[in-house]
Parts: structure tokens; sequence; C-alpha cells
């Protein structure tokens, strides 16, 4: 192994086992590392603390994004690349959704400063605030305040299932929410956005790469389905007399599976919430999350409308109410084809003129990005495709191919 390698791999190591205890579930090996709470407060404390040691300068910006600097941006000033993706996790999420990309980051910096590589841009890495929308129910929230394409009015007063506001929840956290809203200064500093990420599907496998580079993202949504019914005694009331908001939810998901079978399209809910949740008692009200995507919008829409349509039917046979609300949407992605050949071209593993090119139905900050910059994902073979879940994995081998794979563009795009 040369000394770079064996270099990046100690710098990797190091980066790695610092994070990984962070914000984990002993029961369940999975993380908890949700938006503003003690788990992702020592997720970013951790942030800083591997900037500072590299003396990168971090800043917070005012929509709670985290970034470290090495060489200072300005206005008039080469404008810069940013590399990065998102700390926190889904609910006894993976440990690599989100921080491979964050501690290859660093690693990269740590191989480039060690190769005695001057950039001629400023270089930054960021942590996106929020980006599984876990606690507040809106994907890559951080990174959509910073484009604008999220209404900060609306996301101050998004609610987790206490109750507690996101405005309250940032507040508690020492940041101010009065601040969030669309930045368009620090949109002006980024010349380039690139993501690396664990690959959430066996595509690179079964291409036999161990890095590839993202042609795109699915449009994909989330909606929240309310069933109203009325609370009633197991034990006393006759079936024909009850209004059980559980047999039309119950209905809707296995209708979501077929539906979208038939359509080409994935849903998924994944998130129920039944009040009060009584062993013996008929609920009086179910609440669920249906996840939706598809290759096109139009099936996406057509799922969801189907579903909805259904639900109705039957609820209505039951005396339930049912409602539905749009919490999340993400339109469809094309990463430039320019930027994009440029690295699987850079990247391009042994015997092969280029990497392989895939697209994927997992939402990104870099595709959020992509509407006001030009923006690139690396992706790191996983090699059973698992995601979001603790039993997500990649082999260390992979995760340096990545480091380096990342470092290699850092110092194309920075010169
Ligand atoms: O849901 C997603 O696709 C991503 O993990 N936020
Ligand atoms: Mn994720
Ligand atoms: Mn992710």
């Amino acid at each position: 192994m040369s000394e770079r390698s064996e270099r990046t791999r100690e710098s990797f190591r190091e980066l790695w086992a610092s994070l990984l205890p962070i914000g984990r579930e002993r029961s369940t090996g999975g993380y908890r590392r949700f938006a503003w709470t003690p788990a992702d407060l020592a997720c970013r404390a951790w942030f800083r603390e591997q900037a500072e040691r590299r003396g990168l300068r971090t800043e917070v910006d005012r929509n709670g994004n985290l970034w470290a600097w090495w060489g200072e941006p300005s206005a008039d000033g080469p404008r810069a690349v940013v590399t990065g993706s998102h700390l926190d996790s889904v609910p006894d999420g993976g440990a690599y959704d989100g921080p491979l990309g964050i501690v290859s980051a660093f690693a990269a910096i740590d191989d480039l400063r060690a190769r005695g590589m001057q950039p001629a841009r400023p270089l930054a890495i960021v942590a996106f605030a929020d980006e599984e929308g876990a606690r507040f129910g809106v994907a890559c929230a951080g990174s959509r305040l910073m484009t604008g394409a999220l209404d900060p009015a609306r996301t101050r007063e998004l609610r987790d299932i206490d109750g507690v506001t996101l405005a309250e929840a940032m507040a508690a956290a020492g940041h101010d929410p009065t601040l969030l809203g669309r930045d368009p200064e620090r949109l002006r500093l980024i010349d380039t956005f690139v993501e690396l990420h664990i690959e959430q599907g066996r595509g690179l496998v079964d291409l036999d790469a161990p890095v590839g580079v993202a042609t795109g993202i699915w449009p994909h949504g989330r909606w929240r389905l309310d069933f109203q019914g009325a609370a009633d005694h197991a034990g006393t009331t006759r079936l024909p007399d009850r209004r059980d908001p559980m047999l039309p939810f119950a209905r809707a998901v296995l209708a979501a599976r077929d539906i979208a079978a038939g359509a080409e399209a994935l849903a998924t809910i994944g998130r129920v919430y039944v009040v009060p949740g009584a062993a013996n008692g008929v609920p009086s009200a179910v609440h669920a999350w249906l996840d939706a995507r598809a290759a096109e919008e139009d099936a996406v829409i057509r799922v969801v409308e189907k579903l909805y349509a259904g639900a109705l039917r039957a609820a209505e046979g039951h005396g339930v109410g049912v409602a539905i609300e749009r919490e999340s949407w993400t339109a469809g992605v094309d990463f430039g084809p320019g930027l994009r050949k440029r690295l699987a071209q850079l990247v391009a593993p042994a015997g092969r003129t280029a990497a392989p090119a895939l697209p994927t139905g997992a939402g990104h900050d870099a595709g959020v990005l992509a509407a006001e910059v030009p923006a690139a994902m690396l992706f790191v073979r996983n090699p059973t495709g698992v995601s979001h879940s603790p039993a997500e994995h990649a082999e260390e081998a992979d995760c340096l191919r990545g480091v380096d794979a990342l470092a290699t563009v850092l110092a194309e795009l920075a010169g």
C-alpha cells in the first residue's frame, strides 16, 4: 500500500471511529440523529472539532447549515468548490447515509494538504441541516431553505410528534429561527457542489465498480393521511356500530402496494401513529405517512390520487373521515451531463475510461443545490444495497476509493 493510501486510511479511520458512537441506539445499532436534538448537536460539535483541528474556519449559516472553510470566500474573489452531505439520520438509520460524505470530505482535504495542494479557489465542507426530515417531516430542509425552495414561515411552524415547532427546537439549540430564508449571497459564493454518498441500491455491485456518478434523482414526495373515526370500547361496541379508522387505513396500506406495482412506482407507508393507542379500544384516529416515488412525476401523482380516492371510498363505508396533506415534495433532478461526464472520467476505475453513471430514487441535498449551482454526486458501492437500516454498510476499501475519487475531483475543480 502506498504511503499516500496508508495516510488516507488512517485519516479516514480516525474520523470514522470518532463519529461512529454519536447518536447510536444501543438496542438496535441504528442512529437517531434527529434535527436539533442532543444527538444532532453532538454531531455538530464533532464537525466543528474536526474542522478546527485542521485550521478550517467554521460557521453556521442562517438556515442552520454548518460550514468549514479552507480559504476565505469573497463576493468578488474566485467562487468556492463545496463538498459535503448531512449528519442527521432517519430513525434507526445506518452509519453511512450522510456521514460518509462528511468524513470523506475531511479525509480528502487531509490528502490534498498532505500532497501540498494550494487551492486556487476556496474549498468548503458543508453539513446540511435536517436532510432526512425525520423529526419535522420535510426532507432536505436546510438546503431547501438556503435555495428558497422552502417557505421559512411554514417551516418555522412544522411540529414534531410532541408538538414542538422547528422554530422552538432551533431556538433551544441556540439558533435564531427568524433568520431562516433564501441565502443568495451564500449561493453566489459557490462555483460547484459535489456530494459523495453511499449508494442506496446495488447498481455499483451489478456494474462491478467501487465508485459511480449520479445521473439524476427520481421525483418523490411525502403525504400525511389522517383517518378520523370514533374511539370506543373494544369489548362492548358492536362491529356495525363502530367508526374504526384502522380499517380504511389497513386497506390503504395494501392498496398502496398494488397501485404502485401497477404504475412502475414505489409507495411506502413506514410511519403510522394511532390515537390513543389502547389495546382494548377502537382508535379515534390513525395518522399515516405515504412516501411515493417514480421515474416520472405524473406517475407519482397518479399513485397518490388513486390511493386517496380508494381511501375515501373505504373510509366512507366505515363512517370515517380521511384527509391528505402533502408535507414534502422533490421534483425530479437531472445532474448536468457536462460536469457529470467530466467527473466520471476523472474517477474512472482502473481499466475503464469512465466511472458508471446511474440514477437514484433517493433524495439528496445535491439535488436541491442543482437548481441553483452546478452540482454532482459521487456514489460509493454498497455491497447489499440496504439503506435506512442499521444493516447499511460499505467496505472500507471502497470508502477509501471514494475518498481518493473525491480528492481527485476537488483538486480538479479547485485547481
Ligand atoms: O428520503 C430520501 O430519499 C433521503 O434519504 N432523504
Ligand atoms: Mn437517507
Ligand atoms: Mn442521505
